[in-house]
């Protein structure tokens, strides 16, 4: 029963981690985002506000108002593009990223 259990457990520790690996990499998602917002996010050579200082929260409400089309200003358009290729956990892993520029 010993040898059940510790295969039931190792067999727990593996799906749990390979969870973890499929977890979407924000830093990696921001790469399709810096063109217009700058890697650091402070760009706002596109009448865009800067993403820098902005809280995981805000972003992540701003991205699903976006995507959900009721959120926005004048320039929404560009972003309602970004915003529909996105899940929700890319969303959250987005948010978690830029959030620390
Ligand atoms: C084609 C240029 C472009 C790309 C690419 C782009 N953005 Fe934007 N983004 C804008 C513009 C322009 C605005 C302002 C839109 C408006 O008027 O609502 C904006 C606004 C935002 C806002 C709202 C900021 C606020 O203070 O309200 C967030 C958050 C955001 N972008 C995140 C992202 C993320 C994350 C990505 C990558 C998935 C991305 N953007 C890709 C141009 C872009």
């Amino acid at each position: 029963m010993k040898k059940l259990a510790l295969a039931f457990a190792l067999a727990v520790i593996l799906a749990a981690a390979a969870l973890a690996a499929d977890a979407p990499d924000g830093k990696a998602l921001f790469t399709k985002c810096a063109g217009c917002h700058g890697t650091d996010g402070a760009t706002t050579a596109l009448g865009n506000k800067a993403l820098k200082g902005l809280s995981a929260d805000t972003i992540a409400k701003a991205l699903a108002g976006y995507k959900a089309k009721t959120f926005g200003g004048a320039k929404k358009g560009m972003m309602e593009a970004q915003a529909s290729r996105l899940s929700d956990a890319e969303i959250k892993a987005l948010a978690a990223y830029i959030s620390t520029l």
